[in-house]
């Protein structure tokens, strides 16, 4: 002090300049806060800030000048579990190799590949660019009117969704813009007032993480997406018995608001988020993704044995009451079907250091094969199988419906994978006639497509009958003891040989049928099945390409389908990549690198 004193009083006048100054400058600052201060208070009570008036959430998200950013992270948890669920350390076994020993292809195979990989890939490129023109950053571009539809979120879920399929194609400077519009999204909002934690969590989550995965992690704000959208879902968890709520109302969840599971949860929304909770652990050390995934895990375990059908889980699930035993009826086909997927799928993520997941695949698999699988009466008379779903109504009285569905294709897929997997080898012949079904539906319409639903006429393969096909055993499922209503039906109908009802005729160009083509084929290397592969996608862009990208089809029995303006983002996701990972080398993606999730994003395995 004394030597500042000593400073002003070398330079006489300074003193009183100075402290007018500081003066009036406090004065200004104390004017200014108050001001600022006012505003906020009012804006606070009125909700308005010169303007419209502003929600809960919008303030929480835009807090002001003193407030911290609203980030998913930091909302405090209603029902903070006790200790958090670790990944399991290390692996139990050396997993068991999954794909083929494929040898070297002649030049003649070699140019007949290529030539198919560059169709698939030219299809994927028009309606990339398709996208880019008409929708970009929406959630998918429809395809023939070329406007755009937002069901994901407005998150950009075709963008989301074909990030790691433009690596995978080699679509580099694709991918360098898509990835450049990645940290631009905004999670903190959505225009859905319910937003869904299944469709989010494999299109979004899925999608993000993957292409972290395949890119070599390089692009660190892949991660850091996929991050704020995991902190994001964990938020539907935050439940009194932690069961996910999943159809969410997420303004609710970000203002702290009470919340729990649904009465009336579907399977497949509760059971097949896994694999992304799990990768996201694995990635970032957080064990709480992981956590949050495993305690449902559990309820499936303690109940599995308890439901209507043992083994099996019906379609709708109490998450409220974590009570999964109550519903009648049991499906692979939509609602029910990825659940049954994860399994395998999870056993394979954990590096196989988790039996859960293979016990209760194998229980799932033995009863799905005495109570849902059945053949179908077929005219070449072929070893086919087909998932159905079974009601049961009580004890004493249950009914079958010997339903196809495109969604249940997946069955071949997942059966073949778990067959190598579990070192299960007779199960292979089981996901043949899967996939055999499944083609059969393809080869048997006029456009060469499977439909969504299809009825067909079981039969058992007993000792007095060999399940052999005759017309007059095809025209008594259709019409029971009416051979002429049976030819009207059919004709009405155009109904092929062995069906007995379409029930869906469209094609939203869903993946499972290529999906399960392609895992048999990195199984076998049977390249009968990249044949097959190759007629499903000529009849595909055949008939769905427009001038924009690709749409869906109103009836496949037409050798012209009229369009359905839509192209759901998993054609990009799954659909196209499936069909280019069939022709591309097998070290593509491998199997015994990788595992896919249900939006066909391949996920990194712990080595
Ligand atoms: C359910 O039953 C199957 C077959 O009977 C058995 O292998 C499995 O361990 C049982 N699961 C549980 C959780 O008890
Ligand atoms: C797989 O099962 C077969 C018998 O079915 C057995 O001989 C073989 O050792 C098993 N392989 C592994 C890796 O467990």
């Amino acid at each position: 002090m004394a030597c500042a004193l000593e400073v002003f009083d070398d330079r006489p006048g300074m003193i009183p300049l100075l402290r007018r100054w500081a003066f009036y400058t406090t004065a200004a600052f104390v004017t200014l806060f108050l001001l600022i201060q006012t505003l906020h208070t009012l804006e606070h009570h009125s909700g308005r800030f010169w303007g419209k008036p502003r929600s809960p959430i919008e303030k929480l998200r835009h807090p002001g000048l003193f407030g911290t950013k609203f980030e998913w992270k930091n909302v405090p948890q209603r029902h903070p579990v006790d200790s958090l669920v670790h990944l399991p350390p290390g692996q139990l076994d050396e997993m068991p190799r999954i794909q083929h020993d494929f040898e070297v292809e002649t030049e003649a195979q070699r140019t007949q590949r290529m030539s198919r990989l560059v169709g698939v890939k030219a299809a994927f490129e028009h309606s990339w660019e398709g996208y880019k023109e008409n929708a970009w950053l929406q959630d998918e571009v429809a395809p023939v009117s070329g406007k755009s539809h937002n069901g994901f979120g407005s998150w950009g879920a075709t963008l989301v969704d074909s990030l790691d399929t433009l690596w995978i194609m080699g679509l580099r400077k694709e991918f360098a813009i898509a990835v450049a519009e990645i940290g631009k999204i905004d999670f903190t909002t959505t225009p859905l007032a319910e937003l869904n934690v299944f469709e989010t969590t494999i299109r979004y989550l899925g999608g993000l993480l993957s292409a972290f995965d395949v890119s070599g992690h390089k692009h660190k704000v892949l991660l850091r997406k996929a991050v704020e959208l995991g902190d994001m879902l964990y938020v539907a968890f935050d439940t009194p018995n932690r069961m996910p709520v999943t159809r969410w109302d997420w303004k609710n969840g970000a203002l702290g608001g009470s919340q729990e599971a649904a009465r009336f949860s579907l399977l497949a929304e509760v059971g097949s988020l896994t694999l992304e909770f799990t990768r996201l652990s694995q990635l970032t050390g957080d064990h709480k993704y992981y956590d949050a995934v495993a305690r449902i895990t559990d309820v499936f375990e303690r109940q599995q044995n308890l439901t209507k059908i043992p083994g099996l889980f019906a379609t709708f699930i109490d998450t409220k009451n974590a009570d999964f035993t109550r519903d009648t009826t049991f499906t692979f086909g939509g609602m029910s079907d990825s659940l049954y997927e994860y399994f395998p799928k999870q056993h394979l993520m954990l590096g196989g250091a988790n039996q859960q997941y293979r016990d209760l695949y194998q229980t799932a698999l033995t009863s799905a094969k005495q109570h849902l699988f059945f053949r179908p009466l077929n005219h070449h008379n072929q070893d086919l199988l087909i998932p159905g779903s079974l009601t049961r109504h009580s004890s004493a009285r249950q009914t079958f419906t010997p339903e196809g569905e495109h969604l249940s294709c997946f069955a071949g897929g997942m059966v073949a994978l778990a067959a190598k997997a579990f070192n299960q080898s007779h199960d292979l012949r089981t996901a043949r006639a899967l996939v055999d079904g499944c083609l059969w539906a393809y080869e048997s319409m006029p456009s060469g497509i499977m439909p969504e639903v299809f009825r067909a006429a079981p039969c058992q393969v007993t000792e007095t009958d060999d399940c052999a096909f005759t017309d007059a055993r095809w025209h008594q499922a259709v019409a029971k003891g009416d051979p002429e209503q049976a030819q009207t039906i059919i004709a009405d109908q155009s109904l092929a040989p062995g069906f007995v009802a379409i029930k869906d005729s469209r094609y939203m160009l869903r993946p499972e049928a290529i999906e399960s083509l392609f895992v048999l084929y990195r199984i076998t290397g049977d390249t009968t099945l990249q044949d097959k592969a190759w007629r499903m996608f000529q009849a595909i862009r055949k008939v769905a390409r427009t001038k924009i990208a690709f749409a869906g089809l109103e009836d496949v029995r037409h050798v012209r389908p009229k369009l359905i303006d839509t192209m759901e983002s998993f054609f990009l996701a799954e659909t196209l990549k499936y069909f280019y990972l069939i022709f591309a080398e097998p070290g593509v993606v491998s199997l015994d690198e990788y595992v896919l999730n249900t939006e066909g994003h391949p996920l990194l395995r712990p080595k």
